[in-house]
This record gives C-alpha cells, structure tokens and sequence, in this order.
C-alpha cells in the first residue's frame, strides 16, 4: 500500500488548492453527504480548483453506507465521464470516506482519491490507513479493500461546529492511541478539559494522534499483527454498540469504544498486570466524560454472544488485544467465559 500523505491544515483554502493541484487529473468529483454538502462545503465551494468539480452526495448516517449508495456513486462517476485519470475528493465522516475510498479503489479498477475528515473521529481514525468498504448482509465494513487515500488533509476548521458528543465520540480512538503509545501522551489526554474546548490544542492532540496510527499501519498496514494494538478497547466496544442497536439506544461508535476500553483495560490488570493506578485514572477518566453505560447481568448471554461472533475473532476464540502497561501491546489474548462476566461485572457496578 502507498504511504499516504497527511498534512495538518493551517489554512483549509489554500491547503485544498495545494493538494488538488499535486494529483494531475482530468476531472474531479467530490463526494458528500447531505449534512457536509451544508455546513463543510460551502468553507471551500470558491476555491479554483473546484470550479469544474462534480458533485455526487449521498445520505447521511451510517444507514447509507450500503451497496445502493455505492451503486449511486459508481453510476454518478460513470455518467460524469470519470476515467483513471480522475480525482475523487471526500468530504465528511467516516461514512463518507469509506464509502469514497471504496468506490475510487473498484471504479475503472482505481482512480486516486483524497480525504477531508470532517469529523474528530474521521480524523483520528476512519480517513487514516487505507480501509475502505460498506456495510452488507447486516455487518458493519463487511466488503471492501484496504487502499489508502493519496492524502488526507485534517483541518480543525470542522470541529468547531461539532456538538460535544460527536467530539467526545473521536476523543475515544484518541485515548485509544494514548494507551497503546506513551505515558506522556495518554496523560496530556488525561489532562484535556473537555468541558471547555482549546481548539489549538485539540488540533496538536489529533496531530500526535494521527502520527500514532500512521506508524503503526505502515509496519502492518493489512492488519496481520501489530496493526491489531488499533483494536483495543473495540471487541467489548462493538458487543456494546451491537446491544444498544438491537434495543434502539442510541450510542456514538466512541462512547462504545469508551465503554470498551474500560471492560479491556480490567481484563489488562487481570490478565496482563496493566497498572492498577493507571487503570483507576482511565476509569474515572471515562465516568467523568462518557457517563455509564447501564446493562444487567441477564444481558451479559448477549453480549458474550456479541464478542463470540466478532469478525476479528481466529477459530473458536474470542480475541482481545490487551496492555501490559500503557505502550506495552499485547495482542491475540484470550480470556474465559468467567472472566468477561467478571469485566461485565466490573463494567456494571462501576
Ligand atoms: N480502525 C482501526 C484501523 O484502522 O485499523
């Protein structure tokens, strides 16, 4: 997979211009949702480079992440002449920038595209890395091809019209990122006042974020080994994010990735010896910003079933990537049956 370029926008204008103008093309499609199309375009619509683009915008929501959509796009290339000389740039969320990846990387077997994350958690995590896809036969990013954007351009411009559930939503991944690289990282993390956001300091957090995730997808950008460090916190998360949709609760993918880290960093002391003290922070951590997350013992069947059925699984085994202390991965672990009723237990009663 080609390194991709990430450039930290200190001037949105100017920073598009700059990268369209690097990718020669014929012509240029840019893909958004209906909520981008309204609040993100309108920031960039008059720069030069896009006065002959195209427009293709799909539905907003995850719902939308679906081989209609794909479909609508594909054809919407094809009609506007698109050839593998063209450009596809992808405003919005991680909706957005998968499904863009994906149908740039199938479309005439490829043309190059770029990601514009508009989204805390498209920045620190979906737009990076080169995974693309849809959702099908009710899994989630169950087709699709790893191929990464030719840059990725991050902008804090878009965050501040975020509300501060969809802040804290990415923040997840970024406390995610903490833990799996240094002590120094996880607690300038552990310091930021969510409650009152520093803008430029946010912009610097997701600078060192990103970097985190880029290392580590270019020493396994397929996901064979250490790539798996990025699952932390996500095989209880998306038991969690499964149970809450199926009872129609509504639950942002990081509030499950929060809840998540909380269940997998108690099997890290169990298991692992990840630091006691380290541990209480995180939680607090999390119990002050992500509140709880109420469940009973008679749905831990569920979810045990959830993370038994859960596509990073080999064999009959449910797999965990654990720490053994904050940058000490430990991927491929295994825990008993008891032993996440016991998370479960620890998750509950807080
Ligand atoms: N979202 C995890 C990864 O990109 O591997």
């Amino acid at each position: 997979m080609d390194k991709q370029d990430i450039i930290l926008s200190r001037n949105l204008g100017q920073d598009i211009e700059n990268t369209i103008m690097g990718q020669p093309h014929d012509r240029i499609f840019v893909l958004t949702d209906t909520t981008t199309l309204r609040l993100c375009w309108p920031l960039v619509n008059s720069l030069h480079c896009f006065d002959r683009a195209q427009m293709i915008t799909i539905g907003e929501t995850d719902e939308n992440k679906t081989l209609d959509s794909l479909a609508y796009v594909w054809t919407a290339l094809q009609q506007g002449g698109a050839t593998r000389h063209s450009l596809m740039l992808n405003l919005g969320g991680g909706m957005v920038t998968d499904l863009g990846g994906f149908a740039a990387s199938t479309f005439k077997r490829g043309l190059a595209y770029i990601n514009v994350p508009t989204t805390l958690l498209s920045q620190v995590d979906a737009s990076v890395g080169g995974k693309t896809g849809i959702n099908f036969g009710g899994l989630k990013n169950e087709i699709g091809v790893f191929n990464c954007a030719k840059a990725v351009l991050l902008s804090s411009e878009f965050l501040r019209s975020l509300d501060s559930h969809n802040i804290l939503s990415g923040y997840a991944e970024m406390l995610k990122h903490g833990l799996i690289s240094n002590v120094e990282n996880w607690a300038e993390l552990l310091r930021f006042d969510l409650s009152s956001i520093d803008y430029e300091r946010l912009g610097s957090l997701v600078s060192k974020s990103v970097t985190i995730k880029e290392h580590i997808v270019e020493e396994d950008p397929t996901e064979k080994g250490l790539r798996k460090a990025l699952n932390l916190g996500h095989t209880a998360g998306h038991a969690l994010e499964s149970l809450a949709m199926e009872e129609e609760r509504t639950v942002l993918h990081g509030y499950a990735v929060a809840w998540g880290l909380i269940c997998e960093l108690y099997l890290s002391t169990l298991k692992c010896g990840f630091p006691k003290d380290k541990f209480r922070q995180t939680v607090q951590f999390i119990h002050d910003n992500y509140g709880d997350f109420p469940i009973d013992c008679k749905q831990y069947e569920k979810l045990y079933a959830f993370m038994t059925h859960d596509k990073k699984n080999e064999g009959n085994s449910i797999n965990f990537t654990l720490l053994g202390d904050i940058g000490d991965i430990r991927i491929n672990q295994q825990a008993t049956k008891e032993e996440i009723f016991d998370m479960l237990d620890f998750l509950r009663e807080g």
